[in-house]
């Protein structure tokens, strides 16, 4: 499903979401959260960005605007600024034009992971898994599609398919064609192909662009097939790794809390 297609948050409550946009927000987020940010919080613009930044202090401001960094921001959307020098144990609040815009529509989500062609295997096997109905959110390019978020779409869909068996999953015409798309672009005989995804970015209308402005070698990286077997989850209004909010929840269940409600100044 294209994100521009989500007029109402609540079309997404309550399912699994797989939120992709592989130029370059997933890719920059799944980067972020291994160098070690703390978390990163998804704004839908610029101004909800500033305004979640005076009411934290002590965070970064990141994100991009046609590919480039935010006026006032302190970084862009390039996977290689968000080194751990940059980054590690600091709070980023993100806002990019289309992938930031996806997340934030899922809030609803029963499950929200973000994937790319860096992550597919982990993706294939969460959701193999998880065993239920999902829906993919492609983020595209300003409300309209975008090839490379099509083509991993179809690869997480084929590689499901190759594991499970056709008819396990009930595929919709967007989602029939997508993987289709990905077999013909993406695959050398039957295996996913780095060098044929890299060429699919490169050809695309973002791709191109991206390059335009000097960023080709974020493509190459974009481009790698399971660098990180990580998996970013949306939760609470936080991206943070799966394992990192399972770590919280176990350590959460061992403190028993008892608050009692007091009115000092209450003359009852
Ligand atoms: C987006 O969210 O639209 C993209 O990540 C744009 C970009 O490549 O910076």
């Amino acid at each position: 499903m294209s994100q521009s297609l989500i007029q109402d948050e609540m079309l997404l409550k309550d399912r699994n979401v797989v939120v992709i946009d592989v130029l370059r927000a997933s890719s920059t987020i799944l980067t972020a959260l291994i160098n070690g940010a703390k978390e990163i919080i998804p704004a839908e613009s610029v101004s909800v960005a500033a305004r979640i930044s005076k009411g934290l202090g002590n965070s970064v401001l990141c994100g991009e605007r046609n590919g480039k960094v935010i006026e006032g921001f302190k970084m862009g959307n390039s996977p290689f600024e968000y080194t751990p020098e940059a980054i590690k144990g600091k709070v980023l609040i993100f806002s990019t034009t289309n992938g930031t815009l996806s997340i934030t529509k899922s809030k609803f989500a029963k499950n929200c992971v973000i994937a790319g062609f860096l992550n597919m295997k982990a993706v294939v096997n969460y959701l193999a898994e998880l065993n239920e109905d999902f829906t993919i959110v492609c983020s595209g390019k300003l409300n309209d599609f975008c090839i490379e978020d099509s083509v991993a779409a179809g690869m997480i869909i084929h590689e499901l398919e190759e594991m499970k068996g056709k008819g396990y999953y009930e595929v919709l015409d967007s989602g029939y064609i997508s993987s289709k798309l990905a077999k013909l672009l993406a695959y050398k005989n039957t295996k996913a192909d780095k060098s044929k995804i890299l060429c699919v970015l490169k050809d695309s209308e973002h791709g191109k662009y991206l390059s335009s402005l000097g960023f080709g070698e974020d493509l190459k990286y974009c481009s790698e097939l399971d660098m990180f077997g990580k998996l970013p989850f949306y939760r609470n209004g936080v991206l943070k790794l799966k394992e990192t909010f399972e770590a919280e929840e176990k350590e959460k269940s061992k403190m028993k809390r008892v608050n009692i409600s007091s009115k000092p100044n209450s003359k009852e």
